[in-house]
């Protein structure tokens, strides 16, 4: 197999996600293999109402996220899962005269799965976020930024700022105007210290992308930072 297809889920800009159950039927039929980066919208399928979006993620051949996105834990937890352990293994396993060499199909040697041989135990972060969480807690962080999402749309649209796209995750596009307009607005929220958000450019428009993905965030910062950009658009 030398074809791979890779879709999002969660894009980066509009937190959607590529249509995976068409993507995998039409890869299968080719031969080819599918991908599905899924770096902070994989945690999504852990709660029924957005997990709807995801139809056909768990027919891919492999999926990366990331636990120091929307899971909260500390930089820098990525995680590839594949469907076939042994596909994995093929591409990552180490082997060197000095290594210890294992039945890799009774002992699991971890150097034969990951890109390094020496890493610290990074898993344990992950481990202890989702023990303590379960996955009625992932779910419940997966919402509450998906409403303050529509919160942030709904009340930046509501000063007549016009929002790009559906807010159908944790993502919002937000424009000001024209590129400059939207730029300075950006810049000036940057400088501002209350939130932090990048400019970028989605279907050849300039936004605002505010993504909301901290487990703190609150109602009360949600309208501190609606105020904070209202300021930066209206103030010279
Ligand atoms: C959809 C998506 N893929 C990949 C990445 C890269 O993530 P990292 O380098 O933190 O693993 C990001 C980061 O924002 C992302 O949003």
């Amino acid at each position: 197999m030398s074809v791979a297809e890779c879709g999002q889920a969660g894009n980066v800009n509009t937190g959607d996600f590529d249509p995976a159950a068409v993507i995998c039927r039409r890869a299968r039929a080719a031969g080819a293999w599918v991908h599905v980066d899924g770096a902070f919208g994989l945690w999504a399928l852990a709660h029924p109402e957005f997990a709807l979006r995801a139809e056909g993620v768990p027919n891919a051949d492999s999926w990366a996220t990331d636990g120091h996105k929307w899971l909260n834990v500390p930089y820098d937890n990525g995680i590839v899962l594949v469907r076939e352990a042994n596909d994995l293994r093929s591409a990552m396993a180490l082997n060197a005269a000095c290594l210890t060499t294992t039945d890799a199909q009774a002992d699991r040697e971890p150097s034969h799965y990951a890109p390094e041989s020496s890493r610290r135990a990074r898993g344990v972060d992950i481990w202890a976020a989702l023990l303590s969480l379960g996955r009625d807690g992932v779910a419940d962080m997966v919402a509450g930024s998906c409403h303050q999402a529509q919160a942030f749309a709904r009340g930046l649209a509501s000063h007549g700022f016009k929002i790009l796209n559906q807010v159908v995750l944790n993502q919002v596009l937000v424009s000001f105007g024209s590129a400059e307009e939207t730029r300075s607005v950006v810049d000036k929220i940057q400088r501002g210290g209350i939130l932090w958000c990048s400019a970028t450019v989605w279907q050849g428009r300039t936004a605002m992308r505010i993504s909301v993905s901290n487990w703190a965030t609150t109602a009360d910062d949600v309208q501190a930072g609606i105020d904070e950009i209202v300021r930066a658009a209206f103030k010279e």
